[in-house]
């Protein structure tokens, strides 16, 4: 082993010398910067003590100096009226901005969160003060286009788009992360059934949308077990996964078909350890977001009858039915969340995610001409 030259050595320790000393420089420049409180008082409850036993660092100054600092993204309504818990952001480690549901902070918000569905079409439930320069105004919309109502007079009201589709500002969907490192844990759940469904049991024998009748065709030559969404013993919670992952296979039918419109009902199975059979946008959207060995498309069949036969012949071959877990060696893959309430939390969270991230001057001169076409 030839010995480290001590003159490389001692340049090189000169060099970080040098490097410590502009950086310690550059701090203190930057910090001096800092305006003096004088000319900017600090917010209520930070307001200096000249009693030295109550010094303006302990902790819980600290937090509140935190929470001033964030940017403020109200949430305007709270949508469809399901109230969640802000904290569930935490959960997904998003907790860069102060979210808020109080109207009273609307003149220092960075950003408003408007969900389309709750605007009323005279607008009577908007804002009435004067927007603030600075705030921007995020379009919250998660209906596909066919569902989404055309409210005259707010197409030039925004600045962010908030939307499942790979194009608005901010997509609000849950995805895969790439994993670390590769990893051979996945351990399958016990599986008990070969093809199930949660859904609406009224709907399945009322409707006719493509997604009953491809039911009715696949049942005449597979048995696929029913769970009601109206049962909270099969589809809320844990429970939801739990009932799912007890199968091999699950229906991943949207309720309408839309590019990018893949929803929880495509996760759900995913998530659990299950193999989703996708019913929405044609295979290669579905390949822009998931593994293409990750799940089972209908159109890879000309029909029901050829779906069938295939997921017959899986159910006998194990070694054909794991290549569908390979994915997972590399990705990770998220539960949503299944209770009520927690519906649009996700997306709310993104939104506060976003809001730190860009700060750049935009408008949107109509949100309809982006979205429904
Ligand atoms: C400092 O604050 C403590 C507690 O708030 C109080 O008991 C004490 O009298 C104060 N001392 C002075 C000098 O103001
Ligand atoms: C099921 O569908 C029926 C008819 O469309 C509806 O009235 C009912 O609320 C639905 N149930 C659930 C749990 O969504
Ligand atoms: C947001 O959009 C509104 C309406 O088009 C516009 O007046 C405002 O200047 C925009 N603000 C920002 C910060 O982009």
């Amino acid at each position: 082993m030839a010995p480290i030259p001590t003159f490389t050595f001692l340049r090189a320790l000169q060099k970080v010398i040098i490097v410590l000393a502009a950086i310690i420089v550059l701090f203190s420049m930057y910090y001096k910067s800092f305006p003096s409180p004088t000319c900017h008082p600090p917010p209520k409850g930070l307001t200096k003590h000249t009693n030295t036993s109550m010094s303006t660092t302990t902790p819980s100054n600290l937090a509140a100096t935190e929470k001033t600092n964030k940017p403020v993204v109200l949430l305007w309504f709270w949508p469809d009226g399901k109230k969640f818990d802000f904290k569930l952001c935490k959960d997904l480690n998003i907790n860069s901005c102060h979210l808020t549901d109080d109207r009273s902070l609307y003149s220092k918000a960075n950003a408003v969160v408007m969900f389309h569905r709750d605007i009323k079409d005279d607008l009577s439930n908007l804002p009435t003060t004067p927007r603030p320069k600075f705030q921007r105004w995020i379009w919250f919309n998660m209906d596909p286009p066919t569902r989404t109502r055309k409210i005259p007079g707010i197409e030039a009201f925004f600045n962010v788009t908030l939307n499942y589709r790979r194009d608005s500002d901010i997509p609000a969907r849950w995805q895969l992360t790439v994993k670390k490192k590769i990893d051979d844990e996945f351990e399958l759940p016990k599986k008990e059934l070969l093809v199930c469904w949660i859904v609406n049991k009224t709907d399945l024998h009322t409707k006719t949308e493509a997604r009953y009748s491809y039911y009715h065709e696949l049942a005449k030559h597979v048995k696929v077990n029913i769970f009601d969404s109206s049962s909270a013993e099969n589809s809320k919670g844990e429970n939801y996964f739990i009932t799912i992952s007890k199968c091999k296979f699950f229906l991943s039918f949207e309720d309408s078909i839309h590019a990018d419109y893949i929803t929880e009902t495509f996760n759900g199975p995913l998530s659990a350890g299950t193999v989703p059979i996708a019913l929405g946008p044609p295979r290669a959207n579905y390949e822009n977001f998931f593994p293409s060995t990750s799940f089972i498309h209908i159109n890879d069949f000309p029909d029901a009858f050829g779906l069938a036969e295939y997921l017959l012949k899986l159910d006998e071959d194990n070694e054909a039915y794991m290549k569908y877990f390979q994915w997972r060696r590399f990705y990770n893959v998220r539960r949503h969340f299944t209770e009520e309430n927690q519906e649009f939390a996700h997306a709310v969270c993104q939104a506060c995610r976003h809001i730190v991230l860009t700060n750049e001057y935009r408008v949107i001169l109509d949100v309809y001409k982006w979205y429904l076409i």
